[in-house]
């Protein structure tokens, strides 16, 4: 679902007061180039990205799903020269175009792109003790959007946000019975979050250059 008038207003936005630049322009014609699926955030939500992220005061972030690292250079540049952004791509060849991007964006010396599924490389941060991340932005397989966010509760601290994007999908997340994963998925987390005492959540509609969706915004509160 698209329409000419919600894309004349992203546009608008965009050019008026979030601008790109040569390497968020460059970084997405690569990934265009190299047959990544046009799915990126639009400009307008990368700079919600870029300020939430500030005004968090973030310095340790996770993103789940990089595609060609466009939402990981939005995140990456609200963070102080001594922040870390661990990101994680299930298609290597993605994380390989997503790390040409981030290179050319200058964040390389911050941002780490992991490859493989999300379920089995986000074990590894616990291991680690990479958390507790600051902020946490969601965006890979729909299907697992309930163990991503109870995997985002789990490397937080109180304080921690939780961004989730793609929930609405045209309204099809009001559903009751859907038959499709990535739509059931998405409501098992919302069950998730409204049974979670640690959790404070919204969510919004949104129409723009990308249809009709929607973002879930969640605050650690325990
Ligand atoms: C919507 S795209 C991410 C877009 C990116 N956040 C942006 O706005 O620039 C989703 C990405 O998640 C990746 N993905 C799918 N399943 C995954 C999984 N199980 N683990 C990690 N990444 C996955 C896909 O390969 C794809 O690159």
């Amino acid at each position: 679902m698209t329409n000419p008038q919600w894309t004349a207003v992203d546009h608008y936005f965009t050019e008026t007061i979030a601008p790109a630049d040569e390497a968020l322009t460059a970084a997405l014609a690569d990934s265009t180039a190299a047959g990544l699926p046009e799915i990126a955030v639009a400009p307008n939500q990368g700079k919600l990205l870029h300020l939430l992220a500030s005004i968090q005061g973030a310095r340790n972030v996770l993103e789940i799903g990089t595609l060609g690292g466009y939402s990981t250079i939005w995140l990456a540049r609200a963070l102080p020269a001594d922040g870390r952004l661990i990101t994680l791509e299930y298609s290597p060849a993605h994380a390989d175009v997503a790390r040409a991007n981030i290179a050319r964006a200058g964040l390389d010396k911050i941002v780490e792109v992991r490859t493989g599924a999300a379920l089995d490389t986000l074990p590894h941060l616990e291991t680690e003790g990479a958390g507790p991340f600051d902020l946490v932005f969601i965006d890979a397989d729909k299907v697992n959007n309930a163990r991503y966010v109870a995997w985002a509760l789990k490397l937080s601290r109180p304080g921690t946000v939780i961004v989730v994007d793609n929930v609405v999908r045209e309204g099809r997340v009001a559903t009751p019975h859907p038959d499709d994963p990535a739509i059931t998925g998405t409501r098992e987390m919302f069950d998730l979050i409204a049974a979670e005492p640690r959790l404070d959540a919204t969510a919004l509609q949104t129409v723009g250059t990308k249809g009709y969706d929607g973002l879930l915004l969640a605050r650690v509160i325990g």
